[in-house]
């Protein structure tokens, strides 16, 4: 994205630098991270059965719905409401996704930390250093998570304050396809070990007698936090997307890609879950409850690694982390654009100055994170679980009601000629006015109620 443009505002360089953003603001911790720990918890294959409906039943179309929310408006989310409906309510729905955006932000960035600090974690061990390892990656030293933190909210401040660079577009070009290399490459690997058939039993047979209330909220939370849904991150790309490129299309490559890593990341972690029990890692107890939480795959992939042995070893650990870090930084740069754009649209802050200053107030929150650790599961509740499936519910409302599917058609057509005659339109219009508000209110009243 150029920021030359008089208003401040800019799009994207070509059609594949958009579709490398939102993928990179898509894939993420999310994927690898989120997905295997929220999969491991709830049970392996009823939670990836249920995840896989939210994504495409529920996620795919509201992603359409705020792709065009965003490239019609060509407004951040508060303004885009705005814009788009008289209806004095809808402004806060794009406050609330603003409010959600900077609370993920805030331990997205510990989590982020976690990840860097783990490339040095493999060097040190690798090396003999294990004083160093172990200070390291200790997680519960709110120091030592304090200075990753603010390495890596730094990071995330410096490209936003460029405007989503070209060599954001082009390190996400490079980093993707490696990342998904090594994920196939560990994959393989851990599926050929002894013991692995266990995990792949877990993540691929389902117990349908495992899905409670509670399993069908988190999975729907999950597709929301995986594809970047329910708090105006695509209203703000879309802002920025060409009236040339094919909103649909894009949409399905964007959940094709991310879903598809999730999935691959699962079928890594959840095997390897299995073979380091059996090394003597804990994550559930007796009882069979989950014990890891938010550490788990900074418990179970450094054993694999160790595993593996050698330079091999080493060189997979410090790759693998490099390149999550990476992918991090694509999801935390989208995070940050959120409320950075309606800083600079709503209140005319230059955009260095509003990338600093919000970048800033939510590194603050992430320093009180860094040393209460416990804090990342209640707010990842209560702002990606609860908050995002919220958003998309009021965002299907607002497009399916207020300003109408038939605007959003219009709005699709550019790019996509017959999109008013087309089925898949039609069915859209169902899924965005029905279908995808109907259940998401029923998962959320159900299980708060
Ligand atoms: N989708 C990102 C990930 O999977 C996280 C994210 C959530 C980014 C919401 C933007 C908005 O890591």
């Amino acid at each position: 994205m150029a920021t030359t443009s008089a208003d401040n505002r800019g799009t994207w360089n070509s059609k594949f630098g958009f579709i490398l953003a939102a993928a990179g603001s898509a894939v993420g911790l999310g994927n690898i991270w989120r997905f295997p720990t929220e999969a491991a918890s709830n049970g392996g294959a009823a939670f990836l059965i249920i995840y896989l409906i939210c994504c495409f039943l529920i996620g795919f179309p509201i992603m359409i719905a705020e792709l065009s929310i965003g490239r019609n408006s060509q407004k951040n989310p508060v303004g885009a409401f705005k814009s788009l409906s008289n209806n004095k309510f809808f402004p806060l729905v794009g406050m609330w996704g603003i409010l959600c955006g900077v609370m993920i932000l805030s331990f997205y960035t510990i989590i982020a930390g976690w990840t860097f600090s783990y490339v040095f974690v493999e060097i040190f061990t690798f090396t003999g250093m294990n004083e160093a390892a172990a200070f390291i990656g200790d997680f519960n030293n709110g120091f030592v998570n304090a200075i990753f933190a603010i390495l890596f909210m730094g990071c995330t401040i410096g490209i936003i304050r460029g405007g989503v660079s070209e060599g954001i577009e082009r390190a996400t070009k490079l980093m993707m396809p490696l990342l998904v290399l090594i994920l196939i490459i560990m994959t393989v690997y851990v599926l050929f070990q002894p013991g692995a058939q266990e995990g792949i039993r877990a993540y691929l047979l389902p117990d349908f007698s495992k899905i409670t209330t509670g399993l069908v909220l988190a999975a729907l939370g999950q597709a929301f936090f995986s594809l970047s849904l329910g708090m105006g991150a695509l209203i703000t790309y879309g802002s920025y997307l060409s009236k040339k490129e094919n909103i649909v299309e894009a949409a399905g490559y964007v959940t094709i890609s991310d879903v598809g890593i999730a999935f691959l990341a699962g079928l890594l972690i959840m095997p390897s879950i299995f073979l380091a029990q059996s090394q003597g890692v804990v994550i559930y107890n007796e009882a069979g409850d989950f014990l890891a939480g938010p550490s788990l795959i900074f418990q179970i992939l450094p054993e694999l690694f160790s595993q593996m042995g050698g330079i091999l070893g080493l060189v997979f650990g410090v790759s693998f982390f490099f390149l999550l870090s990476l992918a991090a930084l694509t999801s935390t740069v989208s995070l940050l654009e959120v409320p950075t754009s309606y800083v600079i649209d709503e209140h005319g802050v230059r955009r260095k100055k509003a990338a600093l200053g919000v970048g800033l107030s939510v590194l603050a929150v992430s320093l009180i994170i860094s040393f209460n650790t416990s804090l990342i599961d209640h707010i990842d509740y209560i702002f990606s679980t609860v908050g995002l499936p919220l958003g998309g519910l009021l965002i299907c409302i607002f497009v399916g009601y207020y300003w109408k599917t038939t605007s959003a058609i219009d709005e699709i057509k550019n790019g996509f000629k017959d999109a008013a005659d087309s089925w898949f339109t039609t069915a859209w219009s169902v899924f965005i006015k029905f279908i995808c508000p109907v259940l998401i209110l029923i998962i959320l009243i159900r299980t708060i109620f």
